[in-house]
């Protein structure tokens, strides 16, 4: 078996991806669809956004140097024990387009508690906190110095957010007896394939047909990948919804056949519309 490089294994993914995923113009389920016309393809912009342009601006230029600790499955671009601020916000954080499809998604689906898995500076945190500010969230990260950074960012923008800090083997259960019932979580952190499926098996208790789990970095890794090739499975999840670099999962048993749906914003298979293949 050849050993493939980071670059070219999402190449390998992505094409893989490619291929199977549709537009807009070839789903017929009319919940994926408002989805699609309502998140994945909406460019709205809010109020909140400038606020967290600005503080991710800010982050970017700290040259600060804080102390991390590693307690998942580390970072392909940077390994030090230490790590400039900057660096963290550059490399670590889900990019300013991936933080407005949390918003637009929280917006959208109004979950009454959200749960992350893996805080880092708190921008995904903040974009699903303002999303819907009415809902109880809680946060999770086990390294302590960012959590800290996290904390200071949640206290500048008077965000409403419950960060406990530890490892998720420690913290996830004691969130999920806090939260009771899950609306919607952001599983982005600890990218291996089993501690993926734990995590998993242990908020599905939690979901009901309203929930919604949001996977990060499913092709990051084969292992990752298998990790969602299993989870779309489950005999519980009722609709999956690839969007390469997340996957989400879905519950709702007003749909009687399990679907599986990859999906590409329509701008990048244009040629994908009416009854042209
Ligand atoms: C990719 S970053 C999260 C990025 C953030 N959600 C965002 O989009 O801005 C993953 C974070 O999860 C934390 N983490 C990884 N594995 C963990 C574990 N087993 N327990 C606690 N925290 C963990 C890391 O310290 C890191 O800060």
């Amino acid at each position: 078996m050849v050993n493939l490089g980071y670059n070219e294994l999402m190449l390998k993914h992505f094409v893989k991806y490619y291929l199977r995923a549709s537009t807009k113009y070839r789903i017929h389920s009319p919940f994926v669809f408002d989805l699609l016309k309502d998140v994945i393809e909406d460019d709205r912009y809010y109020y909140a956004f400038d606020h967290l342009a600005s503080l991710r601006a800010r982050l970017l230029q700290k040259n600060e140097e804080i102390e991390i600790l590693d307690l998942g499955a580390g970072s392909r671009k940077n390994s030090g024990k230490r790590r400039k601020i900057s660096a963290i916000a550059k490399t670590s954080v889900s990019p300013v387009w991936q933080c407005h499809f949390l918003y637009r998604l929280v917006h959208q689906l109004q979950p009454a508690t959200i749960l992350e898995m893996g805080t880092s500076l708190g921008l995904s945190s903040m974009h699903l906190h303002f999303g819907n500010q009415k809902a109880a969230m809680i946060t999770l990260e086990g390294s302590p110095e960012i959590a800290r950074l996290a904390k200071e960012n949640f206290q500048l923008l008077k965000a409403n957010i419950e960060l406990m800090e530890g490892p998720f083997e420690k913290t996830l259960p004691e969130s999920l007896q806090k939260l009771v019932k899950i609306g919607l979580a952001f599983i982005d952190g600890h990218h291996l394939k089993i501690p993926t499926i734990n995590y998993f098996e242990q908020i599905l208790p939690f979901c009901d047909q309203d929930s919604v789990l949001i996977f990060d970095d499913i092709y990051w890794s084969d292992e990752m990948a298998e990790a969602w090739a299993e989870l779309k499975k489950h005999p519980k999840v009722t609709l999956s919804i690839d969007l390469f670099w997340c996957g989400l999962l879905f519950f709702k048993e007003e749909f009687k056949e399990k679907q599986d749906f990859t999906i590409i914003p329509f701008k990048y298979k244009f040629w994908q519309i009416g009854l042209l293949k």
